[in-house]
């Protein structure tokens, strides 16, 4: 049997790897889930393996919060002598965290190959960590699992052989799919907070870029409370914008008007986003998830990875100079009748691809990894993708 090493640490990578580690325990792949600790709070990380029935993971590095470098520092160290005690085929990365970079080069300069999924996002802003982490990752992988032919396209430009890339769909729309039903089921969200479908804005805000800089942070926050005299918005709050509010000094008459939330479990997450009127967010995730149940999404950035999303005014970047280009350009998108297309984020099915493509994969590297120089051969018999 094929043993892997998947390296998981921030909420986003919870979700992905909950439809992914299933799908390799079928097809026959042994997967040792590693969390670094990125994230340690019961809401941004228990509750989603609680919720979702993502196994234990068997080893949990407690790394938790600091400074870039220094996080990532100690992830390589710790997960390198994880990979030296597991000796995996291949360790499988997620997304664009500082969790995914680290493990991405602990195996690498170990000469492990690579898999990452969600290859080939740009926003082609260097400023942002997550680009950084992601252009990286994908010049280190061996098999780049891509979600979107905009995705592949951005690797083929950059000069990663065709051979070594796999477009599959995406594995959250995976999981859009498989949790939707069941949070219809069992999530009260919208009782226990006196919503009506289609009658609030949910909002997220989480990036750098937004909870760094205090203006930006009070433009959107005020740009949300005067949509609030129209209809409700409900705000789950990230631990990391929490903090950014005290520093950020906004006024407590601004806050009052949103219905500010801890951070939710993924299912009643799925319920509010599922029924919201429209979506508000700097989300990666919550951004496709607006698109995966055909609601409106105004993304507050100048910049998007998941281009395809603006098409048909399903998703529209409104940046945030002041409350009022924010209530102004969520107002506008209110007024708009998006047109969702079936298909540009996979057949729903995107997890298993991963997961086949995994048990098939011939390592082109010699076996004893840590010792010898491997000659990076890709290897492109495994090339499949899924059709429009
Ligand atoms: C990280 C990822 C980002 C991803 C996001 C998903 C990087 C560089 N960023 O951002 O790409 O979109 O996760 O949510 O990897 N904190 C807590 N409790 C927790 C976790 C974090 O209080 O359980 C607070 C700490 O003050 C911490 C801050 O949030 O310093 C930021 O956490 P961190 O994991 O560094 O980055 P995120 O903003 O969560
Ligand atoms: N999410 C959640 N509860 C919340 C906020 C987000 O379950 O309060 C889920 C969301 O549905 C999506 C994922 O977390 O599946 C996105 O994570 P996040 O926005 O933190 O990160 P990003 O996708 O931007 O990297």
């Amino acid at each position: 049997m094929k043993t892997i090493v998947s390296i998981v640490g921030a909420r986003p990578q919870f979700v992905k790897s909950a439809v992914v580690s299933s799908a390799l325990t079928s097809a026959g792949v042994s997967d040792v889930l590693v969390h670094t600790g990125q994230h340690y709070d019961f809401e941004m990380s228990g509750l989603f393996f609680d919720e979702l029935g993502i196994p234990e993971p068997e080893y949990n590095l407690g790394i938790g919060s600091g400074r870039h470098g220094a996080q990532t520092g100690r992830m390589i160290e710790a997960i390198e002598s994880v990979l030296l005690n597991i000796r995996p085929e291949m360790v499988l990365v997620y997304g664009d965290t500082n969790s995914t970079l680290a493990g991405a080069l602990a195996a690498a300069k170990l000469h492990i190959p690579v898999s990452h999924v969600e290859a080939g996002l740009r926003s082609f802003n260097r400023q942002m960590p997550e680009e950084i982490n992601r252009v990286l990752t994908d010049h280190i992988a061996d098999v780049l699992f891509a979600p979107t032919a905009i995705a592949v396209q951005n690797l083929e430009n950059e000069g990663i052989p065709a051979g070594r890339i796999i477009r599959t769909g995406d594995v959250m729309h995976d999981a859009a799919l498989r949790f939707a039903a069941r949070a219809e089921a069992v999530s009260l969200v919208l009782q226990q907070l006196q919503l009506q479908s289609r009658e609030y804005i949910l909002a997220t805000l989480h990036r750098g870029e937004n909870t760094d800089d205090p203006s930006r942070l009070r433009a959107i926050f005020e740009g949300l409370a005067d949509l609030a005299q129209q209809m409700p918005v409900v705000l789950p709050l990230h631990p990391r914008t929490r903090k950014a509010i005290d520093r950020a000094q906004i006024r407590a008459a601004v806050l009052q008007r949103i219905l500010i939330l801890e951070p939710l479990g993924y299912l009643d997450m799925t319920m509010l986003e599922k029924h919201a009127r429209l979506i508000a967010t700097d989300s990666g995730g919550v951004q496709k998830e607006a698109y995966f149940h055909s609601v409106p999404c105004v993304t507050l950035r100048s910049e998007t990875e998941w281009i395809e999303s603006l098409e048909g005014g399903c998703n529209q970047l409104v940046f945030p100079v002041n409350g009022e280009a924010v209530a102004m350009g969520i107002r506008e998108s209110l007024r708009r009748k998006p047109i969702f297309r079936n298909g540009i984020y996979g057949d729903g099915r995107s997890a298993v691809h991963i997961a086949n493509a995994i048990s098939r994969w011939d390592s082109p590297y010699s076996l004893d990894k840590c010792t010898n120089t491997p000659s990076r051969v890709a290897n492109d018999a495994i090339s499949c993708s899924v059709s429009d």
